[in-house]
């Protein structure tokens, strides 16, 4: 089975490059490494330096034991569907305009197709390492409490509440959308909105048993995995830092990303005369500020949780090849 690490954090910390770099690093190592991304931003093909990134797991040009993939979200849910629908439901539901906008569009949607890709990945026993970097848009915790969402959504009260206790047959979806008020709305809108609207609800309720068999086996994957946050000293990663601590399993490394080097914190004057002098003594304050409030965040995160903390420094220019990932995933390896 392969090892897998999900690197994790608030929206534009660094997850996909840091992603990259751990399997730059892996690869190098002499392991097969897949990096799996959901940035439909390609920051993943960038950070590699590649043209084009597609849904299925290709080789890095160059790179003997590295592969890269980007998920393509509605591929994974219309593959979800085929699977766990009957193949007429399957048809009705890939048409269904509400179905399509769900998948599409909603971030747990997002993050359970994600969830399910990076299982089956595991599951082919193809990679030795497996490196899942989390959509922006869920936004870190979101991602791990995506599989008992989903399952909850399908099985639970909202839906029964909907389309009934029992799954009603055609007979009786016809039954709901004549009711005299929905007609109404339909009449309003121009169009069998509400028809469809019920039509979606029941077929969703019947993919019930496959998706949550499929949930308990990502929610095991992901309790197994090697899980990495990455934030930096600013205060809203921070805290969606903190927010992994007693929620979930706790997570096995803290990356404070984009770090200032710590000698900044007592560099003193910066020895120019004249005007130059003061614009860079003010520069080397303000620095020197940062870089201290820097240190005593991580230190105050390991002495509160206990949990390994690393810094990743600020590289004067972002890494786009696999040289400089792998120079910055130095930092991660103890
Ligand atoms: N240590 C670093 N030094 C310099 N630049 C960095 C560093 N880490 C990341 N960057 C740059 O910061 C930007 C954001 O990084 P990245 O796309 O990896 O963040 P993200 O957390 O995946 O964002 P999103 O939440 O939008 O997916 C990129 O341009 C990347 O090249
Ligand atoms: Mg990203």
């Amino acid at each position: 089975m392969s090892g897998v690490t999900v690197v994790t954090g608030a929206g534009g910390v660094g997850k996909t490059t840091l992603a990259a770099a751990t399997a730059v690093g892996a690869a190098r190592r002499g392991e097969s490494a897949l990096v799996l991304t959901v940035d439909p931003a390609r920051r993943l093909a960038d950070a590699l330096g590649l043209e084009e990134l597609g849904n299925d797991p290709e080789p890095v040009p160059g790179e003997s034991n590295l592969w890269a993939a980007m998920l393509d979200v509605t591929a994974s849910w219309e593959a979800m569907v085929n699977q766990h629908a009957e193949p007429d439901v399957a048809d009705r539901l890939l048409a269904n305009p509400y179905f399509r906008a769900i998948a599409d569009r909603f971030p747990a949607a997002q993050s359970y197709a994600a969830g399910e890709e990076m299982s089956r990945y595991i599951e082919s026993g193809r990679w030795d390492v497996i490196v899942v970097d989390t959509p922006p848009s869920a936004g870190g915790i979101d991602f791990f409490e995506a599989p008992a969402n989903m399952r909850n959504l399908i099985g639970g009260r909202l839906l029964r509440w909907i389309t009934g206790a029992r799954l009603p047959g055609r007979k009786a979806l016809y039954r709901i959308a004549a009711r005299p008020a929905l007609r109404l709305a339909d009449s309003v809108l121009g169009g069998p909105l509400l028809e469809e609207i019920a039509d979606f609800f029941i077929d969703l309720r019947t993919l019930h048993d496959g998706i949550a068999a499929r949930a308990r086996h990502v929610e095991r994957h992901l309790a197994e995995a090697t899980i990495v946050v990455v934030t930096t000293s600013d205060p809203t990663p921070l805290r969606e830092a903190h927010r992994f601590f007693g929620s979930i399993e706790a997570p096995d490394l803290v990356v404070f990303n984009r770090a200032l080097p710590d000698d900044w914190a007592d560099a003193g004057p910066s020895g120019f005369e004249g005007k130059l002098g003061m614009v860079a003594d003010k520069a080397m304050e303000v620095w020197g500020t940062e870089a201290h409030k820097g240190s005593r965040v991580r230190a105050e995160f390991s002495d509160r949780y206990g949990v390994r903390v690393v810094a990743v420094p600020w590289m004067p220019t972002p890494p786009t090849d696999t040289d400089s990932l792998e120079e910055l995933g130095r930092a991660l390896t103890p």
